[in-house]
């Protein structure tokens, strides 16, 4: 399995990508599966500012799209070059909160400094898809 500095090596790459003009603020992300793949993400923004995409929404989403689920998510690096490592925003604690599970391990790095933490404590006491009525 990769190491989680290879993977956040990918989510600098990735970060290379990010379309940001807005905001100058360049966000990656790598995604690590089961069967070692790694589907990376970029924050993708907009003049229209709310219609932009944060780098690990979009990785997640495209690992989902490629047929990915919940149990194959194995590691998510996000990588950004503020004076600290950037956090998950709410939205993207709560998308990550759906597709990965409680205790994948999410790195964060800006290089100088990389932290690792899970949803489960990003996001505690959580609204997920079980409290939705059956
Ligand atoms: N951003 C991300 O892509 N991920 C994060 O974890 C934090 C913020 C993006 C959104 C926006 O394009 C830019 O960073 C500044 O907020």
């Amino acid at each position: 399995m990769m190491t989680k500095e290879e993977l956040l090596e990918q989510a600098f790459e990735a970060q290379k990508n990010a379309y940001a003009p807005y905001s100058n603020f360049h966000v990656g992300a790598a995604v690590l599966t089961a069967d070692d793949h790694v589907v990376l993400g970029a924050n993708v923004e907009n003049a229209s500012y709310p219609a932009g995409a944060c780098a690990e929404a979009t990785a997640l989403n495209a690992a989902y799209s490629l047929g990915y689920r919940k149990d194959d998510i194995k590691m998510i690096a996000i990588t950004s070059h503020g004076d600290t490592p950037a956090r998950p925003c709410g939205k993207c604690r709560q998308i990550i909160r759906e597709l990965a599970g409680k205790q994948v391990p999410i790195i964060l790095s800006n290089r100088n400094e990389t932290v690792e933490t899970t949803i489960e404590v990003l996001l505690p006491d959580s609204f997920g898809p079980e409290d939705l009525l059956k």
